[in-house]
């Protein structure tokens, strides 16, 4: 079943107005594979979405890294989906780790989330990924297995869905599982029993179809072999996203 390699770039809470409308036009002026092949989705912090809405080149599209669990009101400081939807913004990242980790954001409450954004008609880029201390723990599967089941049990369409595994001791550290390592340690064997997870718990078309992205110290020197992965659907960018080789990370999907 073909998926479409999907490439994230998460900008997280940096940029000025100034370093957002340069790598906007590294990003516009890039030459690479076609919205056929490649699905591109880049998510700068709330305060630049309308900038880069306006400005990114169109075959390219944009998320919020985050959105409220509910219809917006007295909630002082967070963005409905509701205020996304208007703004034109299709995807939101939902789940990041370290909104788990720093705002103690829980599965259950990520769960909801997920389901009213999709609700409101987002699209969904869901994270879940295990700690360091949970995989020496050897609880790796349990841990994205649970996280996973919070969202499953709130999804009916998975169509607008993309699940990112971030294993969350790969995430700015230089260290990603690479395919080489024993073979509890690859993101492959991850996507892999998560993709079976999702077979045996929402449907093989499910399975066969949902795009499982890898996230973790992604660069351009090691895309190219966790692309040719084949449960790696592609990748959840942080650090990489904001430099020149953002696109050589795009083509690897060729
Ligand atoms: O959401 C992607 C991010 O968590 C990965 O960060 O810097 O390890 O690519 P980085």
């Amino acid at each position: 079943m073909d998926r479409k390699f999907f490439v994230g770039g998460n900008w997280k809470c940096t940029g000025t107005t100034e370093e957002v409308k340069k790598i906007v036009s590294t990003l516009n002026d890039a030459q690479v594979p076609s919205s056929d092949v490649v699905e591109v989705v880049v998510s700068p912090p709330y305060v630049f979405l309308p900038l880069v809405k306006s400005s990114l080149r169109p075959d390219f599209h944009v998320a919020a890294q985050n959105c409220w669990v509910k219809k917006g009101g007295a909630f002082t400081g967070e963005v409905s989906a509701e205020m996304l939807v208007n703004l034109g913004i299709p995807w939101v990242i939902l789940g990041h780790s370290e909104r788990r980790s720093l705002l103690n954001e829980s599965n259950e409450f990520v769960g909801d989330k997920v389901a009213y954004a999709l609700s409101q008609g987002l699209k969904v880029i869901a994270c879940v990924g295990e700690t360091l201390e949970q995989r020496e723990a050897g609880s790796t599967m349990e841990v994205v297995a649970a996280q996973t089941k919070a969202i499953a049990a709130r999804v009916s369409n998975w169509a607008d869905v993309v699940l990112a595994y971030e294993p969350v001791w790969a995430i700015g550290t230089g260290k990603v599982a690479s395919p080489a390592q024993a073979q509890e340690a690859s993101p492959n064997f991850v996507h892999f029993e998560l993709r079976k997870w999702l077979h045996s718990n929402t449907s093989p078309e499910v399975a066969a179809t949902t795009r499982i992205i890898y996230g973790g110290s992604v660069n351009g020197a090691n895309c190219k072999e966790l692309a040719a992965k084949p449960d790696v659907d592609g990748f959840l960018v942080g650090g990489a996203s904001l430099k020149p080789e953002f696109i050589d990370i795009i083509k690897s999907a060729e």
